[in-house]
């Protein structure tokens, strides 16, 4: 059977503030610069979630990308949206929520979520011009 990847993109938006605790405030405002500001800033996050298989005969899908879209809404924007990621997201209580640390949550959750597809890749935008992608590894 043919092997397809199929990706669908959401959105959310949510607050946060860049820092280490372990840094001095000289050293967090050095080295996040304006995402070091107290009282945080904003952004608009598009998320494109990637899953790959091989397609059903019966349907002609990897995944009813509908499904994809409520799995994501359920795991993750639900969580995430018009939150405050630093205070109010349990999962960065000890994390910096770095565009890369969000997409590395995001793996987390959504890969056993997806199954029996396979998750092959997360790329969060934190704006128009900066997205990371992470594969799992
Ligand atoms: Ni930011």
């Amino acid at each position: 059977m043919p092997r397809c990847v199929v990706t669908r993109r959401v959105h959310f938006n949510a607050a946060h503030r860049l820092t280490n605790p372990r840094f001095s405030d000289a050293e967090n405002e050095r080295v996040f610069g304006v995402c070091n500001n107290p009282n945080f800033h904003g952004h608009n996050y598009n998320l494109d979630v990637s899953v790959e298989g091989e397609i059903d005969p019966a349907s002609g899908y990897v995944m009813d990308v509908n499904r994809l879209k409520e799995v994501v809404t359920e795991c993750l924007v639900r969580h995430l949206d018009h939150k405050n990621l630093n205070l109010d997201v349990p999962w960065f209580q000890d994390l910096n929520p770095t565009a890369e640390h969000i997409a590395v949550v995001c793996w987390r959750v959504l890969e056993p979520a997806v199954k029996p597809a396979r998750l092959v890749r997360i790329r969060l935008w934190e704006t128009e011009r900066n997205y990371v992608d992470y594969h799992g590894t």
